[in-house]
């Protein structure tokens, strides 16, 4: 299963480009669903299935995925619509959790975390993308607007840890009041939690495996292109793999004023200079809004101009821990990222914490480097782009408790 997330800010051609590269996908690479995240729906609108304006609303969302007429091959669309299955259940279950931890000696990084686990939307969102997956070829998600689509790829990370982390609190909570001490509710929360849990660490291998990608959407303006790279570092910092950037609506061709296709083709150099080490594509400004499967298949081959419509090419990072003579040494893919806006951390559980601006990523160590202290950072420039380069001493017979890069 291939799975392509679709990300980019508000209007830039994000659900365009998504229902355009799944129809490719559905043409060359087999049974494709088109999922959107974004709660303003208008998947249907561009493949051109909701009809005149007297028909808007009937296909917007749909409960389970509906195929779409005249697609050149399998493709299915669905629009979540997490609010109509908001139930409180899911607050409840926030509320209680942040009274478990309370008292129960958890450690204060995850502490930290647990109050900045997103929305229920956001949770309900990827379970549901998870819970369709299932039985396609690939995976085209159509994501909501830069800001809550990095909320939402944060999340299974966030949560994964704190059950695994935070529990074994349920033993902790155990020896506090015994078992007999323990509430239905408590209990019942903590299983609720940890199936929760279990669900989406399998959204999250999903989204972030070596099957998974990102594509940013931008458009030929400085302002939307400095939210990209911003938006690209992130990803990146979290484990995801960017596999190239699509410049939209680029005015190219007779029509359009000199000053404005100059400007653009500036900016198209500017992208290209800085996704040096990304594929880079332009989609050009066309005369008619991109409606409708034969106008989409239009716009996806300028784009791909025949490449795999789920790769464009990138080479993706890892973060192999590898050994250097007596030190060892762990990369973290942050291309663009300045060391000042860079915080390293290792918890008491042997999580090494990277923080970058407001995001934080968690990344288990392995044993071998458990042992180990951290000695230092730096910024390296590798095949992949730049790293975080975390390094490790071995033998020395304590943990580092925080060290700051
Ligand atoms: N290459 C293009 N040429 C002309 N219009 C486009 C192009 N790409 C997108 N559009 C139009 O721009 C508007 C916003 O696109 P949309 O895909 O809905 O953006 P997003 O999902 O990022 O908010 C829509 O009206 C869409 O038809
Ligand atoms: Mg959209």
């Amino acid at each position: 299963m291939r799975v392509l997330l679709v990300a980019g800010k508000g209007g830039v051609g994000k659900t365009t480009l998504a229902a355009a590269t799944a129809l490719a996908a559905a043409r060359d690479r087999g049974r494709t669903l088109l999922v959107s995240t974004d709660p303003a729906h208008s998947l249907t609108d561009v493949l051109g299935m909701t009809g005149d304006a007297g028909r808007v609303g009937e296909w917007r969302v749909a409960a389970e995925p509906v195929a779409v007429p005249d697609a050149p091959g399998d493709l299915d669309v669905l629009q979540i619509d997490t609010r109509a299955r908001l139930d409180s259940a899911w607050t409840t279950l926030r509320g209680t959790l942040g009274g478990l931890l309370d008292g129960a000696g958890v450690d204060p990084l995850v502490a930290e975390e647990i109050a900045a686990v997103p929305g229920v939307d956001d949770v309900l969102a990827l379970l549901e993308v998870g819970s369709y997956a299932d039985g396609y070829d690939v995976l085209v998600v159509d994501c909501a607007p830069t800001a809550e689509t990095l909320r939402l790829l944060a999340l299974p990370e966030a949560l994964d840890r704190l059950v695994s982390r935070g529990f074994p609190m349920d033993r902790r909570i155990a020896r506090l009041l015994g078992p007999a001490g323990m509430s239905p509710s408590t209990v019942e929360a903590i299983d609720a939690l940890e199936r929760l849990a279990r669900e989406l660490t399998a959204v999250r291998d999903l989204v972030t495996g070596p099957h998974a990608s990102v594509r940013l959407v931008t458009t030929p303006e400085r302002v939307v292109l400095a939210e990209t790279e911003r938006a690209r570092t992130t990803l990146a910092m979290l484990g995801h793999h960017v596999d190239g950037v699509v410049v939209n609506r680029v005015a190219v061709g007779e029509n359009w004023p000199a000053a404005i296709s100059e400007r653009h083709r500036d900016m198209l150099v500017a992208a290209r200079d800085r996704f040096a080490d990304l594929p880079v594509r332009f989609a050009p400004y066309a005369d008619a809004e991109p409606v409708g499967v034969e106008a989409l298949l239009e716009l996806a081959d300028v784009v791909l101009g025949g490449d795999d419509p789920l790769d464009l090419g990138a080479v993706r990072a890892s973060t192999e821990v590898r050994a250097d003579g007596d030190r060892w040494f762990l990369d973290v893919s942050v291309p663009g990222a300045h060391l000042d806006d860079l915080d390293i951390a290792v918890t008491a559980d042997g999580d090494l914490v990277v923080d970058l601006g407001p995001h934080r990523r968690v990344i288990a160590l392995p044993p071998v480097l458990r042992r180990c202290e951290v000695s230092g950072a730096s910024l390296d420039l590798t095949e992949t782009g730049q790293v975080l380069r975390v390094h490790f001493d071995r033998d020395l017979d304590h943990w580092s408790a925080s060290v700051r890069s």
